[in-house]
């Protein structure tokens, strides 16, 4: 909402964005009606193909919506000249985005997670989350939060880590969840890379698997992301926020036993949220010691 009101006030008509499972681009699109800005979505080739409600959804919205990788870009073009059959990544819709804002004078891309202003404006999150505990009568002795680019972790837990580096909550710790099928935080070499497959954005210093590197076809598209925001890594780095990738079978294991208990059914990237708190309790109980977790359920099934 943030983004495209500031571009509506820029004057801009069109913006362009990546997707992966499509929860970004679908906020886009929104936000676009309302504003009355196009939106030229660029959708994660297989997250295009496994959730096509998605796509109906922007669609509604009023949304472009291409599948990536395109011929509609040289970044497109030359991936599909390596690989027809490419699944795509974020970092391949990023640039397709990139490149379709960079080559037309009424667009503008717009980003949907790493950097620092969308971290930020995702922190209403956290913000209403304290005052919900506070309400509660409670503060977490845990946050967790699944990472693709790292802005609904930052939106949940920066608030919590500010009072944490402030030397208020200094026991409160913070798990970040991510695939193993795409272990940036976990796996991946802390140093400056592109934030885009094919190199067109600027050089950031992050955890990476390479930018040219194309996960497997999980069914958690918003997590197939080589890097994470930079602020993000720093606090892993500095050992602020610690790092955990689970593979798909267990997350699903416990999205099913989530859903069976409360009713509905959590998106596939929120399940790996789901399998650290249920880690945390488990070892709650071995311990014998009680742990408030408070963790972000940041989608749901069906269509995310
Ligand atoms: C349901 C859901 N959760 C989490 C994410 C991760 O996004 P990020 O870490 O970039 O905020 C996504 C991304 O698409 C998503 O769809």
């Amino acid at each position: 909402m943030a983004q495209a009101y500031y571009n509506a006030q820029e004057g801009v008509r069109r913006l362009t964005t990546e997707t992966g499972a499509g929860q970004w681009g679908s906020a886009l699109a929104f936000a676009g009606a309302l504003f009355n800005l196009e939106v030229t979505v660029y959708m994660v080739k297989v997250s295009y193909e496994q959730k096509p409600y998605r796509r109906a959804m922007m669609e509604t919205w009023g949304a472009t919506v291409h599948a990536s990788p395109s011929n509609l870009t040289n970044a497109g073009r030359g991936i599909l000249a390596d690989d027809p059959d490419s699944p795509g990544s974020l970092g391949i819709a990023i640039s397709e985005a990139v490149e379709d804002a960079a080559t037309h004078d009424d667009a503008k891309y717009s980003l949907g997670s790493v950097v620092n202003h969308v971290l930020l404006h995702q922190t209403v999150m956290g913000l209403e989350a304290k005052k919900q505990m506070e309400m509660a009568g409670e503060y977490p002795d845990v946050v967790i939060a699944c990472v693709g680019g790292g802005s609904n972790f930052a939106g949940l837990t920066y608030p919590f880590i500010g009072d944490k580096l402030k030397g208020r909550m200094p026991h409160t710790r913070f798990i970040a969840a991510e695939p193993a099928a795409c272990p940036t935080l976990t796996r991946g070499v802390y140093a400056y890379d592109f934030g885009d497959a094919v190199g067109m954005g600027p050089v950031v210093k992050m955890f990476t698997l390479g930018h040219s590197f194309v996960p497997d076809r999980i069914h958690s598209g918003g997590l197939r992301y080589h890097g994470d925001a930079p602020s993000l890594c720093a606090l892993v780095d500095h050992k602020v926020v610690e790092a955990r990738a689970y593979k798909q079978n267990e997350c699903f294991a416990e999205a099913v036993r989530f859903a069976r208990c409360e009713g509905f059914l959590p998106a596939p990237e929120s399940a790996h949220a789901l399998r650290a708190v249920a880690q945390e309790a488990a070892a709650a109980r071995e311990a014998g010691d009680s742990r408030v977790i408070l963790f972000g359920l940041s989608g749901q099934s069906p269509g995310a």
